[in-house]
């Protein structure tokens, strides 16, 4: 959430922005290269308000972000883990630029799935995204082995056992062919959407998560690449509370 007056140290401002490491950043503002409101200030430890102050690096105006916001089309091959000994994880092909930030998915997508993911260092939205209470819709394009079968229609309306657990009313929509398929979900437990379609008999060939509530996958974003979400699709991803 953003929030107007919130005071914070110089160097945590400007690191937030992706400027550098925290010793980096010191080094910089030792350096002379930072000033507020049109004084230097070489103390990294001085107080400032990032909405109301006007902090410049080298003379060039810092736009001040809180937390940062990435739009991932995940490739297939990928786990999504922070780091793994013997995978490739979604942060090993994040940029460089994007490492320096502590960002974690709000979500978990299989090795095979594609699609959607979003990471972020807003720890609180992700965990408000992933909350089953908050009831987030999660749709994902699905290419089963076997074409849809009338019954699963009400069969995933009411909630399937997928041993032990009863799913939550979820809806099915025919995608094209009669083996495409939408799957809205509001939950995401383990494999959910493979061992819903297990549970009927069928099998998942292809997975793809194409919205998160109402964030949509820019399909033109190539799978493995990301893009930071514009304010208007970090307003669609966490509504009212992002102001
Ligand atoms: N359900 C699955 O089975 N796999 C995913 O990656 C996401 C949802």
């Amino acid at each position: 959430m953003l929030k107007m007056g919130e005071i914070q140290r110089l160097d945590k401002m400007i690191g937030n922005s992706g400027l550098g490491t925290r010793k980096e950043v010191k080094e910089l503002i030792k350096r002379g290269a930072v000033s507020v409101n049109g004084a230097i200030v070489d103390q990294p430890e001085f107080k400032v308000d990032p909405y109301s102050d006007t902090v410049k690096i080298n003379g060039s105006k810092l736009k001040y972000r809180k937390f940062i916001y990435l739009m991932m089309n995940k490739q297939a091959g990928v786990i999504t883990a922070t780091e793994d000994k013997r995978e490739k994880t979604v942060f090993d092909v994040l940029p460089d630029f994007y490492k320096r930030f502590d960002l974690s998915p709000a979500g978990r997508l299989d090795k095979d799935t594609e699609g959607l993911l979003v990471l972020t260092n807003d720890g609180e939205s992700i965990h408000e995204l992933l909350s089953p209470k908050k009831h987030v819709d999660k749709k994902y394009f699905a290419i089963l082995e076997k074409p849809v079968e009338k019954e699963y229609f009400s069969k995933i309306k009411q909630g399937i056992d997928i041993g032990g657990y009863v799913t939550m009313p979820a809806v099915l929509e025919i995608a094209g062919t009669e083996c495409e398929v939408f799957l809205t979900i509001r939950e995401g437990k383990f494999h959910q959407v493979k061992r819903m379609f297990e549970a009927l008999g069928n099998k998942v060939a292809y997975l793809k998560r194409i919205s998160m509530g109402n964030l949509y996958l820019d399909e033109k974003l190539p799978p493995g690449e990301v893009r930071e979400l514009t304010e208007k699709e970090i307003k669609l991803l966490l509504g009212e509370k992002y102001e």
